[in-house]
């Protein structure tokens, strides 16, 4: 790949895909260029290709599948946008190409703990691709800021970590594939996935073991497809304990349009306690010698963002590492890994078969299973 230029090709051009198409365009100064997508369902092409000439973009070659997308020589970086249950088969197909091609996989690295670890075997023989997973949250300016306050060691020793989720429901998606847990991996792996994670990074910490707590309460119960009524639960409490002690804990709620924020996370330590609140886009931190007065609230800005999107901004500076890391301008290693999307998994995978279950799930056992 030439330094100054990143060839990108988009696997699944669905409301995400043309997103990271937004974004990208809005990255063509850094070097950025879509030259290629590749999607099964005709209209969402069709979409891809209105978009492209909206944006100006240079023309846009269409594939119905992702095999034809690697077999054309067109780009050097993939952006896997497809869901959830696709992720597997079209990574190791990617990774396993004779072409090397740098992967932006969206989250869920894969469905299934089994799979995410296929997967890194196979990235494991390919030192020359880097494969970067879609965690972008960490990216949302007010995460970040209380991920760098953490790290700082303003707020001691991290013991809670507090994640709230109030949401909408899900939203319709392309063939219905997010109403069934056989193709989202469950809603605590799907969606969920990116508090796992974030909850890692506060506590700086692996996990255990999970208990949840959830159910299908309220949506998607009067909707029937081929048949079959969906099967995502719609809201949970999970607690997760970490191998320093911490805790995390997560309220899931995805009936709670009434709420100021989708986001409100919660991190405690032993000096101090920080919060961060989206959309709102707010920071607090307190320490506890300085009491209620003693709160700062700062409102939290990145002024590199150059579109803010479905996620606040969090796309375009996940592209902008991405780009940053494969272009060689960064540090080699990409800022979310292969173990990072694995582990993010594995927790949502505990949280769903501890509530099937009705008892605590520990995290070796998922990743021995
Ligand atoms: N980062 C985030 O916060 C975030 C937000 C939304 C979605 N996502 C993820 O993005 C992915 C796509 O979700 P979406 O909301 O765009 O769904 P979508 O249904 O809007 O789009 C999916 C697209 O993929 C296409 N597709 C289906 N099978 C395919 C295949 N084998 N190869 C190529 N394309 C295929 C569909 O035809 C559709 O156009 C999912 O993995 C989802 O979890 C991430």
């Amino acid at each position: 790949m030439e330094r100054e230029s990143a060839r990108y090709g988009i696997v699944g051009v669905g409301m995400m895909g043309r997103e990271h198409m937004i974004n990208l365009a809005h990255l063509r100064s850094e070097g950025a260029i879509v030259t290629c997508v590749a999607d099964p369902h005709p209209s969402s092409l069709q979409l891809a290709l209105d978009l492209a000439r909206s944006l100006d973009a240079p023309p846009l070659v269409v594939f119905s599948g992702h095999q034809q997308l690697l077999d054309s020589g067109l780009c050097d970086v993939v952006v896997v946008s497809s869901p959830n249950m696709t992720h597997f088969e079209i990574l190791m197909d990617i990774i396993n190409h004779q072409k090397p091609h740098h992967i932006l996989v969206e989250k869920p690295l894969c469905t299934t703990v089994e799979n995410c670890r296929k997967v890194i075997n196979a990235a494991k023989q390919r030192p020359d691709i880097i494969v970067q997973v879609g965690l972008e949250y960490r990216y949302m300016p007010p995460v970040s800021k209380l991920i760098n306050i953490v790290k700082s060691g303003t707020l001691g020793h991290i013991k809670m970590v507090a994640i709230r989720e109030h949401r909408f429901p899900f939203l319709v998606k392309v063939d219905n594939w997010n109403r069934f847990n056989v193709n989202t991996g469950g809603t605590l792996v799907e969606k969920c996935c990116h508090f796992f994670d974030l909850m890692r990074l506060f506590a700086a910490a692996n996990p255990v073991r999970v208990m949840a707590s959830g159910s299908i309460d309220v949506n998607h119960k009067d909707e029937v497809y081929d048949g079959k009524v969906p099967d995502i639960i719609d809201n949970a409490y999970v607690i997760v304990e970490f191998d320093n002690g911490s805790r995390g804990m997560l309220d899931l709620c995805m009936f709670a349009e009434g709420s100021k924020n989708e986001q409100e996370i919660s991190v405690v330590g032993d000096i101090g306690k920080g919060e961060a609140f989206v959309p709102e886009s707010i920071v607090r931190v307190g320490l506890r010698s300085e009491g209620r007065t003693g709160v700062k609230t700062e409102i939290a800005n990145d002024e590199r963002i150059k579109y803010d999107g479905l996620h606040h901004g969090s796309s375009y500076l996940e592209h902008l590492n991405f780009l940053s890391v494969i272009k060689g301008e960064g540090i080699g290693a990409p800022a979310v890994s292969l173990i990072d999307g694995l582990l993010s998994v594995a927790m949502g995978v505990a949280a769903q078969l501890s509530i099937e279950k009705g008892h605590f799930v520990t995290i070796q056992e998922i990743l021995e299973d």
